[in-house]
């Protein structure tokens, strides 16, 4: 059964490596901005301190959105492999989602990899501060945001 999926974790978590092994799972599609913003020509950024313009990330957005509806009208799970930190965001997609697919299981995959191992794996690429600071703002998934189901991924 097709489902969604959303990855949550800070920069360098390990998000994209667990996303692989969940695709190669569930036979699912991996969206993520990343991807997109490399498909596009622009340059890559972290979700909070992108280096496009509002205009490239309005495209991006609007690029993975139809993404994710085209991989689920295939009847294909969908991984959305993006730091998925804040709620206002996290609620733009699931709403899209429900109003397209309404009923669809919709999981998150909490990535909770402790953020000075973030910093260390991302160091020379993105900022301790930035990291830091996506950290302190962190909107932990509940329920009520309209998850099925809340997953903590261990390693
Ligand atoms: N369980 C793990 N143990 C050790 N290293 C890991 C583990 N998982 C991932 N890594 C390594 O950490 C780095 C970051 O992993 P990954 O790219 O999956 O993170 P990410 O959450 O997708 O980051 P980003 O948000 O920047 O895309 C990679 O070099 C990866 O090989
Ligand atoms: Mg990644």
């Amino acid at each position: 059964m097709r489902n969604v999926i959303f990855m949550v974790g800070l920069p360098g978590s390990g998000k994209s490596t667990i996303s692989k092994e969940i695709a190669k799972k569930t036979n699912g599609k991996i969206v993520s901005r990343d991807i997109i913003r490399a498909e596009l020509g622009y340059t890559s950024g972290v979700d909070e301190k992108a280096v496009c313009t509002p205009e490239q990330e309005n495209n991006v957005t609007e690029n993975e959105i139809s993404s994710i509806m085209d991989t689920l009208n295939n009847n294909q799970t969908v991984i959305i492999d993006d730091t998925n930190l804040k709620k206002k965001f996290r609620g733009n997609m699931i709403r899209e989602i429900n109003s397209k697919f309404p009923g669809i299981k919709i999981k998150a995959i909490l990535v909770e990899t402790d953020p000075e191992v973030c910093i260390q794996r991302r160091k020379g690429q993105i900022p301790a501060v930035i990291i830091r600071k996506m950290a302190d703002s962190y909107d932990r998934p509940t329920l009520s945001e309209g998850f099925s189901s809340i997953e903590d991924y261990t390693v």
